[in-house]
Formats: structure tokens, sequence, C-alpha cells
């Protein structure tokens, strides 16, 4: 699904990822830790075609295509999906609107009929329910005035319908009440199957505890400095980053 091998990324002149390697197959889960400013969202960034982000090695292949030659709408469509750690507001546009749009493109480009506006409405409702979304949210402008746990649910609520093949989860657990953090992993387990994978970007074992990884990265100062099965976190948790980093 994604290989990424050496990948050496700057933005500004400053080396972010030095060579990182990492490599997903299809119906895998594999999270992603580490310690503050060790590369994490840049990875993401970048994958997602981010502007401004400089590569300066390195390849990334997903599914056998090159990643990095693609325009962030060819990502998108050929069914990568990020989920921000800082959701953007986009004033002016509904949500539901937007989610709307965001899935007619991709089954246009992927030559399936566009959903109509009832076909949608109904999905929308099922999938929202499932995540426990008030409907009237989805009518108001796309995260505008969302509180921090509402948007981290949005972006959710954007991966159930658009099904994606490889779902980057930056921090989507962070900001999510109790309730909410198992509400958002059901929703992840639900859309997890054997044709799709996730990476998933966390700072905490307990989100880990919902969606169970096959496999679990540290990462720090831009490269994976140990990789291993879900004990990895439970070592992690009791060690912290400073010794096992080292390790
Ligand atoms: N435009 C920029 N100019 C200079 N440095 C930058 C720029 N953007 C990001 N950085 C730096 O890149 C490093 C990696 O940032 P990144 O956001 O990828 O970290 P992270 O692993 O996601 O951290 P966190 O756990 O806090 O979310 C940080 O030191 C950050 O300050
Ligand atoms: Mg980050």
């Amino acid at each position: 699904m994604l290989n990424i091998n050496n990948l050496k990324v700057s933005i500004d002149e400053k080396e972010i990822l030095k060579g990182l390697s990492l490599k997903i197959n299809k119906g895998e889960v594999h999270a992603l830790m580490g310690p503050n400013g060790s590369g994490k969202s840049t990875l993401s960034y970048v994958l997602s075609g981010k502007e401004k982000y400089q590569v300066n090695g390195g390849s990334v292949d997903f599914k056998d295509n090159n990643l990095l030659d693609m325009d962030v709408d060819e990502r998108a469509n050929n069914g990568l999906f990020l989920a921000f750690q800082y959701p953007m507001e986009i004033p002016g546009v509904q949500t539901s609107f937007f989610l709307r749009t965001a899935m007619n493109a991709k089954r246009k480009f992927n030559n399936k009929p566009e959903l109509d506006a009832l076909e949608f409405a109904k999905e929308l409702k099922k999938k929202s329910q499932e995540l426990n979304i008030n409907p009237d949210m989805l009518k108001r402008d796309l995260n505008v005035n969302y509180s921090g746990g509402e948007k981290k649910k949005q972006e959710i609520l954007q991966l159930s319908m658009l099904d994606p093949d490889l779902a980057i989860l930056d921090e989507t657990d962070s900001g999510l009440d109790i309730d909410a953090l198992r509400i958002v992993s059901e929703g992840v387990n639900k859309a997890r199957n054997s044709e799709n994978s996730f990476l998933v970007i966390t700072h905490y074992q307990r989100l880990l505890n919902y969606i169970k990884p096959d496999f679990v990265h540290i990462i720090a100062d831009g490269r994976i400095v140990k990789s291993g099965d879900y004990s990895l976190a439970l070592e992690l948790e009791e060690q912290g980053y400073e010794k096992m980093a080292q390790a």
C-alpha cells in the first residue's frame, strides 16, 4: 500500500525528516509515536501533498505509483486521506456541502456515479448517527466554531464517508472526551478492513487500547528508531521516549 524509503524532507531549509523508512501493507494498522517536534505531522503533510515541503531524497510509493509526483487532489482521489492534527476552519462552506463535494469528486474520478442529494443525505445521516454527531452541526460552516473534539469527530465522519484506502490520523485522539474517544475509535474500527490501511499518530497508549495496531513505530529526530508490535506502546508508556530512543 505505502512504501516510504529513506525519505528526507526539509522546510524553510530546516531538515526535518532525515531518512525515514516505513512500509505499510494492505490491511495493516500502524501506530506512530514520538516526542513533540520529531516530525510526525511533517510526515503526514508531505504524504498528503501540502505545499512548501521540500523532498531532498528518498521515495514514496502509494499503491505502486510514485506518490510524490501526484498533486493533492490526485492523492485524495487515489484513496489517501489525512485527518489533521489541527483541522482547518473554512468559513462560507457548509460542512455537509463540503462532504458531498469531496465524496462526489472522488466517485467521479473513479468512474462511479455521483450520489444525488437524497442518497447522500441518507448516507450522511447514518454515518453521523454512528459517530454521535448532531446533524445541526453539519449545517454550520466547516469546523467554524466547532469545539476541539467536534473538529476531530468531523474528520472521522469525513473518513467514514470517503472510505479511503490509506488513512493517516494525526493525533485524532487529542481533545476528545472519554466517550468521544470510544466513539471515534469504534468509527475507525468499523472502517478498518482487509483492503485498507491506517497510520495512526498518537502520544497515548490509551487510543491503542481501542484501535489495536499491528505495528508500532517510534520516531525521533526525523527517523524511525524502533519498531515492534503493540507491546512497544506499553513499554513506551512505562519508560518514556528518552530511554526508548536510546535503546
Ligand atoms: N516552517 C517551519 N520552519 C521551521 N521549522 C519548522 C517549520 N515547520 C515545522 N518546523 C519544525 O519541524 C519540527 C517537526 O514538526 P512536526 O510538526 O512534524 O512535529 P510533530 O512530531 O508532529 O510534533 P507534535 O507531537 O508536537 O505534534 C519541529 O521542530 C517544528 O518546529
Ligand atoms: Mg504533530
